[in-house]
């Protein structure tokens, strides 16, 4: 169960309860994107992010790119309807915030109004200043994302950990010190070599939240099909808390094989009728 104590008007954690909590408990943040796991993770987490991861997840892309506004809002809305109590932070997809500040204002004031999220989330640093600043004086709290940008994977050439020397490093810090001037609230930080990654936790005045990152970060996050062991393959930087893949498996071969032999359903599985062997084996 979370610490944190909802907001008294919203019931929800709010966007200044996960910004004080640089200085208290690590906030526990994992990707949701439908509304069971939403609802499943509402009680666990502070915040639950509805990252556009999903269009790898969910849709089988091989990258984010593709994923629109409208998969975004859908997505967010069932994880908003289907939790009471986590602050929701919504991403913005590819394209639909990059090309000017007021582009980005547009977009996600549809992301809050459709959605009923409290935040949003963009990927950038130093070149995303203006369009975080603009955005935060007008009413959007937004989350910023720096060092591993899947968005720019291919100006990044693919998904490869960032900060390995020094002029990488010193621009990424010089990134996360961009976001926190231009009001972001919190930081993601993916992808990066440890040590940077906790430079940067104790170099700036909002949480940053780790992924494939360091302890030493004030929150962490990971996608949430990942930690539940839903893929065979996962990135180092993931641990899995569970073997879903297994579980899934099992169920499956078994509820076949049960069907092929007629053990499914059975007469509990039926309504009113007694079902006896001969019936099973009809065709
Ligand atoms: O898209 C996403 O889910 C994310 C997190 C993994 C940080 O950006």
């Amino acid at each position: 169960m979370s610490h944190q104590q909802p907001n008294r008007d919203t019931g929800r954690i709010s966007v200044p309860t996960i910004r004080a909590m640089k200085s208290g408990d690590k906030i526990v943040i994992l990707t949701a994107y439908t509304a069971p796991m939403a609802a499943l993770l509402d009680d666990h987490c502070d915040v639950l992010m509805v990252g556009d991861s999903l269009g790898m997840v969910v849709y089988g892309f091989d990258s984010t790119l593709p994923v629109t506004l409208d998969m975004m809002i859908a997505h967010g809305a069932a994880v908003v309807r289907a939790s009471h109590r986590a602050c929701v932070v919504v991403d913005m997809p590819f394209g639909s915030y990059q090309a000017s500040p007021e582009l980005a204002f547009a977009n996600a004031a549809r992301v809050l109004k459709e959605t009923g999220a409290a935040c949003i989330k963009m990927e950038g640093g130093a070149e995303l200043a203006d369009t975080i600043r603009f955005l935060t004086q007008r009413g959007i709290p937004v989350m910023a994302h720096i060092g591993l940008m899947p968005q720019h994977s291919n100006t990044l050439g693919g998904f490869k950990t960032q900060g390995r020397d020094d002029a990488a490093r010193a621009a990424i810090l010089a990134d996360a010190k961009a976001v926190v001037d231009a009001g972001a609230f919190a930081v993601v930080i993916e992808g990066v070599i440890a040590t940077l990654a906790t430079e940067i936790t104790r170099a700036i005045a909002i949480p940053t939240i780790g992924i494939g990152a360091s302890p030493a970060c004030d929150g962490q996050v990971l996608v949430v099909d990942d930690m539940l062991g839903l893929f065979e393959r996962s990135p180092k930087f993931v641990k899995k808390y569970a073997d879903l893949r297994g579980v899934i498996t099992t169920a499956a071969t078994t509820y076949a094989a049960e069907v092929r032999g007629g053990q499914f359903p059975s007469d509990a599985q039926c309504y009113g009728v007694v079902t006896t062997d001969a019936a099973r084996k009809v065709k």
